[in-house]
């Protein structure tokens, strides 16, 4: 037995308006057809095959690590998308889900259940059915006198009383392989549009004598299609809900969940609170008791425990226990902020340490550094890393002090529990338990105001 997938992935998506195919558009940081993939795996489904057409060269790069990719050159219809899939599930005798690349929010719950219902009952096919609000250009489900299935009547070829029928085709299925493709071998393209529709294998199976069975979409926010981009937003507000409680649920606090996104594969421990304005991408964690916003975007990084992370934006940035940032803090790829450290206001940081308990509290550019423990730097500093052509290193020893409006130009190192004078440039390496002064000297004219013709 066991369960495959196909997902539809060849149509044009025209009302997109967009240079990029409609599937690879974005939900959450998520292209629309990688969701619909990862929900199949999550199912249980061993094989997936993708169906490309339109633009595939930019669909294939999101799909072929994930599933077989399989091209239909000319769009001739869903039961012709289906049909080129027979020699990439040869051989498969199992459940067969067809599901569509632009529904992202279809779970694996339901593709689950349409498994094993198709499986108890022995079906030729279980198609997942809604009633939406505005049923037109959707597939009617017509039933016969006992209220079975028995075929399903699309939008263009239905007569005025089919039409009338509420209860729709979602598009999603999960059909008996073997039986499927039979039945496929048998549709033609007598209808209102010339396409081979996979709707007819419904009609076709019960006609054969084969229970076809429906099952109603619990949630009918999962069978939104994404076909425009107001449909795009509707769909990540569906899906930015449905993330954020399952946050809340584990024990984070949102004052509004209506202003928080957070991706698909970010973790959050219990205990932490996510202010407004907040945006959590990529592989991001988040750990025990550490508040994180108002206005922060964080991707790619690793927050630990009772940090505060005020109004910053990080990239592949390391967030250690009890270290706060911003507000207006900006950590750039490779900033780690051990225990206790501090990246303040106006604070840049690019691929450095800043050690336990240190301090960068106000206006200053750190990159390519190393900063030893309870360091401070004084406002306004900067680790002058670029010559123009190559990158720098300054390394800072454990307890020095910086003076504000420091300028460290790189490579250079300043000595353990040195002090810098205030705004000096520093060119050469200072020893450990020195004084550095490389500013000039200041000088006075005594009572030049007075003498001073206006
Ligand atoms: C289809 C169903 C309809 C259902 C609706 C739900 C058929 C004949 N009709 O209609 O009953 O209510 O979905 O949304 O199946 N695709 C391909 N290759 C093709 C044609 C389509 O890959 O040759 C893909 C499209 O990219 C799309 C999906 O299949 O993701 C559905 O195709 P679409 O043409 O939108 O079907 P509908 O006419 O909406
Ligand atoms: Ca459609």
């Amino acid at each position: 037995m066991g369960t495959a997938a196909v997902v539809l992935a060849a149509g044009a998506g025209t009302r997109m308006k967009s240079k990029k195919p409609k599937v690879a558009h974005e939900v959450l940081g998520k292209p629309l057809v990688s969701w619909v993939l990862d929900a199949a795996k999550a199912a249980g489904a061993e094989e997936v095959v993708t169906v490309v057409g339109h633009m595939r060269e930019q669909v294939i790069p999101l799909v072929d690590g994930a599933s077989k990719v399989v091209v239909q050159a000319e769009q001739r219809g869903t039961g012709h998308a289906v049909m080129m899939c027979a020699d990439a599930l040869a051989g498969f005798d199992g459940s067969l889900v067809v599901l569509y690349g632009d529904t992202p929010l279809v779970t694996a719950e339901t593709i689950s259940s349409l498994v094993r219902m198709r499986e108890e009952n022995g079906a030729a096919v279980v198609v997942l059915t809604m009633e939406p609000e505005n049923p037109f250009g959707y597939g009617r489900i017509i039933r016969d006198e006992v209220g079975q299935v028995a075929r399903i009547v699309e939008q263009k070829d239905a007569t005025p009383e089919e039409a009338a029928v509420r209860e729709c085709n979602s598009g999603l299925y999960c059909f008996d392989a073997k039986v499927m493709f039979e039945a496929l071998g048998q549709i033609d393209t007598n209808n209102a549009q010339g396409e081979l529709y996979l709707t007819d294998v419904l009609g076709i199976c019960r006609a054969a004598g084969r229970a076809v069975l429906a099952l109603p979409a619990v949630d009918m926010v999962e069978c939104l299609g994404v076909n425009s981009r107001s449909q795009l937003a509707e769909a990540t507000k569906a899906m930015q809900r449905r993330i954020n409680a399952a946050h809340m649920a584990g024990g984070v606090t949102m004052t509004d969940p209506d202003l928080v996104w957070i991706g698909p594969d970010v973790v959050i421990d219990s205990d932490v609170e996510i202010l407004p304005n907040v945006m959590l991408m990529g592989e991001t964690f988040i750990g025990e008791d550490s508040v994180v916003g108002p206005n922060s975007r964080l991707t790619d990084t690793r927050v630990g425990c009772g940090c505060v992370v005020d109004e910053t934006v990080a990239v592949g940035a390391v967030i250690e226990d009890g270290a706060t940032c911003g507000p207006r803090a900006y950590l750039r790829p490779g900033a780690h902020l051990c225990e206790g450290a501090k990246a303040g206001t106006h604070v840049e940081i690019k691929k450095s340490v800043v050690g336990k308990g240190s301090k960068v509290p106000h206006l200053s550019y750190i990159g390519d550094t190393t900063i030893g423990e309870g360091v401070n730097i004084g406002a306004g500093s900067i680790t002058c890393n670029y010559d123009g052509k190559n990158k720098h290193k300054t390394v800072i020893g454990d307890g020095a002090f910086v003076g504000s409006d420091t300028m460290m130009v790189a490579p250079v190192s300043i000595g353990a529990r040195a002090v810098v004078g205030a705004g000096s440039v520093i060119t050469e390496d200072v020893s450990e338990g020195a004084l550095a002064l490389g500013r000039a000297r200041q000088t006075e004219i005594e009572g030049w105001a007075d003498n001073r013709v206006l």
